[in-house]
């Protein structure tokens, strides 16, 4: 997890490929970046709730407001970036991210 003007960001690397959502599980908020990746799916440490990394999708129902919301994310050189709020983007030091438990 990141914080990128101060929004929790997860980023996730799926076979080489860069994906960013919201980190806070819209459950009761746990770090979804220290869930469980199983392939494309993101599964929460707490209750086991699954999402999509690529689209952001609640898997365990039809539930649409359980999703978490996605970030448009690229490699440019060494550098990832996020796209925040459609108008700029934002280098992620990536090498400063916490740990995993
Ligand atoms: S906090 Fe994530 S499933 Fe409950």
């Amino acid at each position: 997890m990141i914080l990128v003007n101060e929004v929790a960001v997860g980023i996730f690397n799926v076979s080489g490929a860069f994906f960013a959502i919201d980190d806070a599980c819209p459950h009761a908020g746990a770090s979804l970046s220290h869930g469980i990746v199983e392939g494309e799916v993101v599964r929460c440490r707490i209750h086991h709730w699954r999402f999509c990394i690529r689209d952001g999708i609640y898997i365990d129902e039809m539930k649409p407001s359980c999703n978490v919301r996605t970030y448009p994310i690229r490699v440019v050189g060494d550098q990832v970036q996020i796209e925040l709020d459609h108008t700029s983007w934002l280098n992620c030091n990536l090498r400063q991210a916490p740990k995993q438990p």
